[in-house]
């Protein structure tokens, strides 16, 4: 298994370039499935979990081709079967993402679920709603989740999630696309994501308004065609090298950057006393300006602070003199990083969904294991701060999410090596 090794590297200077969302491209290759053409996605990342919607796609009859330049080809012309096989699909939660387009392009999706997948029956049932309003007669069971269209085919209805999930979200606004009359979702995820997504489809020929807002209105229609899109660029990773710049004391100038997408952050690491400006090539970081202060932060689905960002925050925060609360909302069990962090010497305690951080301690490098994506980055901007060699495994975790990670590091002055045991 590979593993990386992170030394104190000292303050990180330099320039990194942001590529193209994660959390944005995997909905627009799911929603290719609704175009009777050729879809090209531009600035597609590489990523494990770009590869696993590939290979799903692939296995339901979509051709895929992407070059040197990250431009991927879609065609799902000859869309051959609308039932995704459980060994793929459980290795990533947003595969369920295939379910809204194949519904509403072919009356039927059937996505195989095995025992101990994490796409279980409830962190779903905001999905299975919206199909079911639509129309749909939805099955689940212990294998699989199964969604039938009426005889006349999906059609428009008012939806209202009872919490703003992005997934949810973007699969009825791919579903309700193609939906006989119009759809409003109520209490829509206003990520930037849902945001590219919608500007997808209406190049395909949807008719979406209201993305980005609380009140999505989708007026269906017969049929979607091809489109040339750019994926945005991605707010998490931007996130991360900011937190990375701060942990380090550094002074990083971060491209390819939506400075609205990452206002929350930014405020924070203000308050904090992190410089953050906005200038003509970029976003300029620099940690190492003035003593920084401590500050609480809460997570909220957007335009609140990000839960994918609290993990790192918190590792910048073990590292500030102070007192800092951390307040999870949108995941229920978000806090594994903290046993970890706590191995190379912070000083955190947990409460239910609250993290209470005693800031200002020496990290230590150890040996410790990345729980998830975000808390996997968390760890290494912990171990670039820390005395010693940190010892970060099960780094396909964060393969999953950064591309080109350790060489966007180093080029930063970050001592990390990839070992492949
Ligand atoms: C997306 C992001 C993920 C991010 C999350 C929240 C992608 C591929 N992933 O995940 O990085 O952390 O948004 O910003 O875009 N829930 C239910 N029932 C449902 C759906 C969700 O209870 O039917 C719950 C979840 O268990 C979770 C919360 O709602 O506690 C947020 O989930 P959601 O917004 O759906 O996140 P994802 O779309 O899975």
């Amino acid at each position: 298994m590979a593993k990386f090794l992170v030394e104190n590297s000292g303050a990180l200077s330099g320039e990194v370039h942001v590529s193209g969302a994660k959390n944005a491209v995997l909905p627009l290759m799911a929603a290719s499935i609704l175009a009777c053409d050729e879809c090209v996605i531009q600035e597609v990342p590489r990523l494990r979990d770009v590869a696993v919607m590939k290979e799903i796609l692939a296995s339901i009859g979509g051709k895929l081709d992407q070059d040197e330049a990250g431009s991927l080809k879609i065609d799902f012309r000859d869309l051959t079967s609308t039932e995704a096989d459980g060994n793929l699909v459980k290795k990533m939660r947003a595969s369920f993402l295939i379910m809204g387009p194949l519904l509403a392009r072919k009356g039927h999706a059937k996505v195989y679920m095995p025992g101990g997948c994490t796409i279980g029956a409830r962190p779903v049932e905001l999905h299975l709603k919206g199909f079911e309003a639509l129309g749909a007669d939805v099955v689940v069971n212990d294998k699989f989740t199964e969604a039938f269209a009426p005889p006349g085919g999906l059609k428009g209805a008012s939806i209202y999630l009872d919490f703003p999930s992005v997934g949810a979200t973007e699969n009825i606004m791919m579903a309700a696309a193609l939906a006989e009359g119009t759809t409003y979702i109520e209490n829509a995820a206003e990520e930037p994501e849902i945001v590219d997504l919608a500007n997808f489809l209406n190049k395909m020929g949807a008719s979406i308004k209201g993305a980005g807002t609380d009140m999505i209105k989708i007026e269906g229609v017969k049929e979607l065609h091809g489109a040339r899109h750019t994926v945005i660029p991605d707010r998490i990773e931007t996130g991360t090298f900011m937190l990375a710049a701060a942990i380090t004391r550094g002074e990083v100038l971060i491209q390819n950057i939506v400075p609205d997408h990452v206002r929350a952050i930014a405020s924070k690491l203000r308050e904090c006393g992190v410089t953050v400006e906005l200038v003509d090539e970029g976003l300029y970081i620099n940690g190492g300006e003035r003593p920084l202060v401590s500050t609480g932060i809460k997570t909220l689905p957007y335009p609140g602070f990000p839960t994918d960002m609290q993990s790192p925050f918190m590792a910048f925060l073990t590292t500030v003199e102070g007192d800092s609360t951390v307040i999870e909302t949108v995941f229920e069990n978000r806090f594994m990083h903290v046993n970890e962090l706590n191995r190379m010497g912070a000083n955190i305690r947990t409460e239910g969904n609250r993290a209470y951080v005693q800031g200002g301690k020496k990290l230590e490098g150890a040996k410790v294991r990345a729980t998830d994506l975000r808390a996997g980055a968390a760890l290494v901007l912990a171990g670039l701060a820390a005395e010693g060699t940190t010892e970060v495994d099960e780094i396909y975790h964060i393969e999953r999410g950064y591309e080109d990670f350790v060489k966007k590091f180093r080029d930063l002055g970050a001592i990390i090596l990839r070992v492949d045991e």
